[in-house]
């Protein structure tokens, strides 16, 4: 008998349940339409540069809370930097979890690992080279906030991992920038291997002109301009405040706008701040001190930059 492309792609993906945009409709979550392209994707690894809030932990949440799901004995590994946000994309898996009703129940459930009646699992690990080592064959690994993972987990831990996984095996990197530095910059850069999507505001900005965000080009044409290097853009709908945007950029400068909303690769030596002191004032309890963890061997610690730190208005070090 002969089937059609299409036939033979429905007949390999019964059983393997409704796809994972379908899936996340079903537990009351609408997908943006680039949250939407990444999980309808069949590319086996994606890349994710997305502005900070934009909806990327969620792509974190569902792909593993689907794959558990529909396949059974199945190993979804999620990465995160930090202990802290490890746990919060269980507290998401989880969460979604929560709102299907005909989700498998858990015969294991713990902060950083759960196991489902079908035996699939779905474990969460900070990104030390030992932590992910642990674990063979995964069926998926997701990375979040890539860039901040140190390149020894990438090139000791999860390149090796997938030469063992199965043929539906799938790796994510899904991170907002942190310089020209890393794999999650060389992967974004350099790789053709990667399925690329770029989420951003639509602003952009000019260090000339610190407080001033200029106009977007309009959406069609910056999808058409990225599509043209091979990658998926898209404005993220959680960024369309104008003043919201605005004053952002007035209480964290150009270098880190374009960093952390426009989806930019700040060149380190622009930065005028300590990044890791910033991340810390914002986010205290995602960005240890470098104290905290120089107890762990296996964290590579970036190089102390030279500049000292500015304190300006409210408190804020930059
Ligand atoms: N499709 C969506 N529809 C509505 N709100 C969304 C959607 N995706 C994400 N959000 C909301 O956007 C915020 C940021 O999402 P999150 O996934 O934590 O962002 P990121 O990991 O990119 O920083 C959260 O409050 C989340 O509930
Ligand atoms: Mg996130």
């Amino acid at each position: 008998m002969h089937f059609t492309p299409g036939q033979q792609w429905s007949l390999r993906n019964l059983g393997r349940g409704i796809s994972r945009s379908a899936y996340a409709v079903s537990c009351g979550f609408f997908p943006y339409h680039w949250q939407k392209a990444v999980l309808d994707s069949h590319a086996k690894f994606k890349i994710i540069d997305g502005a900070r809030q934009s909806g990327k932990s969620t792509i974190v949440s569902v792909v593993p809370a689907h794959k558990a799901k529909f396949k059974s004995r199945s190993l979804s590994l999620v990465i995160a930097p930090t202990r802290a946000q490890a746990n919060e994309d269980m507290l998401k898996i989880k969460n979604l979890i929560s709102k299907d009703p005909t989700y498998p129940s858990l015969t294991k459930n713990s902060a950083f690992e759960i196991t489902l009646s079908n035996e699939s699992r779905i474990v969460v690990v900070t990104a030390t080279d030992k932590a992910a080592r642990g674990y063979s064959a995964p069926d998926i690994i997701l990375v979040d906030e890539a860039s901040r993972v140190p390149d020894v987990v990438y090139s000791s831990a999860i390149l090796p991992m997938q030469t063992a996984s199965p043929d539906d095996f799938e790796l994510i990197l899904i991170s907002t920038p942190f310089g020209k530095q890393g794999f999650f910059h060389d992967c974004w850069a350099n790789s053709e291997v990667y399925q690329k999507f770029e989420i951003r505001a639509p602003w952009s900005v000019d260090e000339r002109y610190p407080t001033r965000l200029f106009d977007p080009i309009p959406e069609e044409r910056f999808r058409k301009d990225r599509a043209a290097h091979g990658i998926f853009g898209a404005y993220s709908p959680q960024h369309r405040s104008y003043e919201q945007q605005a004053e952002i950029l007035r209480q964290q400068g150009t270098l880190i706008y374009a960093q952390e909303f426009l989806g930019e690769f700040v060149d380190r030596n622009d930065a005028v701040f300590r990044r890791a002191d910033l991340d810390r004032a914002f986010f205290p309890e995602e960005y240890p001190t470098a104290l905290d963890l120089a107890g762990d061997q296996s964290i590579i610690m970036p190089a102390p930059e030279a500049l000292p730190l500015k304190k300006v208005a409210g408190g804020k070090y930059f």
